[in-house]
């Protein structure tokens, strides 16, 4: 059985979320850093990675770790990589990634010379000078160069693991499934809770809650690129991941999701999107403003609210803080779990928060507020 070295990357503040996830499902040598978690694996553990990680963007391969200060350096330890063994004759190798702190900066140079040390070494390892990369299989090679060490890494995911499959419909600013799935965990969101979102747009936090609650596999009904990667153990690895992560679907949780909108555009787009993500059965969607929210004892409310950023002004926004937490602090709830990036969100909501934890929002620095 082979293992191989992986990373998972991930949001910014995600990190303990998703070492946590990866020990769950067995990973070896888990090992946190700045947006990536380090792990061990076989090939199935990685098509296993890949169809259950709930925060995770995406799982690499990482091939080689050395010193390059320099393009001699660079290509050296490429070409010293037996990629032959991981890219056909005829399949597609993109090549991208960064440089950071490091001698070689400029990007498109250190793509070029990586693209070149890659070539001669499969020229080699398949015995010809012709590489079409027309097979129909892409390999996806990532590198990056921080403090003058390069890591190349090679993708098994394809899409970005936050595309569910569920979610081609979106309404205005959604939040990533990856970090809703994070703030979920963050919530403690069971398979009997309550969830609520009045600010629900698309869904996306109500059908998150509902996939951990029903304990489905948020990647369970989408394509990963290492499906037509051999030397993993290929699609029939996949099959199997996925045959096990069906027979583990809770059906017999009592969870239930309730989400609204202000904007009845919003409310058309959750409830097509929870159809497709196979929970409509346990959440409804309703128009309803957030100000006039009638929460009851048991209800664990989450919320991406606008941030007067892209979605309404700034003081628009302070006075629906306002207003919402008025209301909502005289009654009894479980627990509210908000993300903002608003500096004064706490003042303006009225309450100091129990909790707080730093995370990004695409590119955006927010908090997640946690008052329980
Ligand atoms: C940042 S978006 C939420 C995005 C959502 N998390 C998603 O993934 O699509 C904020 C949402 O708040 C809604 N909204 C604004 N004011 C509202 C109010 N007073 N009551 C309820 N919803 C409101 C907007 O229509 C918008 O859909």
């Amino acid at each position: 059985m082979n293992i191989f070295s992986a990373v998972a990357t991930c949001g910014f503040g995600l990190e303990s979320v998703l070492s946590f996830e990866l020990k769950k499902l067995g990973m070896q040598k888990v090992q946190a850093s700045d947006g990536r978690v380090a792990f061990e694996t076989d090939g199935a553990g990685i098509a296993r990675a890949n169809i259950w990680l709930r925060t995770a963007e995406r799982v690499l391969l990482v091939l080689a770790q050395y010193p390059a200060a320099s393009f001699d350096e660079l290509f050296e330890g490429a070409r010293a990589v037996p990629w032959g063994e991981l890219i056909g004759r005829h399949d597609a190798f993109p090549v991208k990634g960064y440089t950071m702190n490091s001698q070689l900066s400029s990007v498109p140079a250190c793509q070029s010379v990586l693209k070149k040390a890659l070539v001669e070494r499969l020229a080699q390892d398949h015995g010809t000078r012709f590489l079409t990369e027309k097979s129909g299989v892409t390999k996806r090679v990532q590198f990056s160069i921080v403090k003058n060490i390069c890591t190349l890494m090679l993708d098994t995911s394809g899409d970005g693991l936050h595309k569910r499959g569920y979610r081609p419909l979106l309404h205005e600013a959604p939040i990533k499934e990856t970090l809703a799935a994070g703030i979920c965990d963050l919530a403690r969101v069971f398979p009997e809770s309550c969830v609520v979102d009045p600010f629900c747009g698309s869904g996306t936090l109500v059908i998150e809650a509902a996939l951990r609650a029903k304990n489905m596999a948020p990647g369970l009904n989408r394509p990963f690129a290492a499906e037509n990667y051999d030397f993993l153990g290929g699609a029939p690895v996949f099959r199997q991941a996925r045959e096990e992560a069906r027979a583990q679907i809770r059906s017999d949780a009592d969870f239930v999701g309730f989400g609204s909108d202000i904007d009845p555009a919003a409310i058309e787009t959750a409830q097509a999107n929870a159809q497709r993500a196979g929970v409509a059965d346990c959440v409804s969607f309703e128009k309803a403003d957030a100000r006039e929210l009638a929460a009851q004892a048991n209800d664990l409310i989450l919320a991406n609210p606008p941030y007067g950023e892209r979605l309404m002004d700034d003081q628009a926004v302070g006075r629906l803080y306002t207003e919402f937490g008025k209301r909502l602090f005289k009654q009894t709830f479980k627990g509210l779990y908000m993300i903002s990036s608003h500096p004064e969100f706490e003042r303006l909501i009225g309450r100091k928060a129990v909790r707080r934890r730093k995370l990004y929002n695409g590119m955006l620095p927010c908090q997640l507020y946690m008052y329980f």
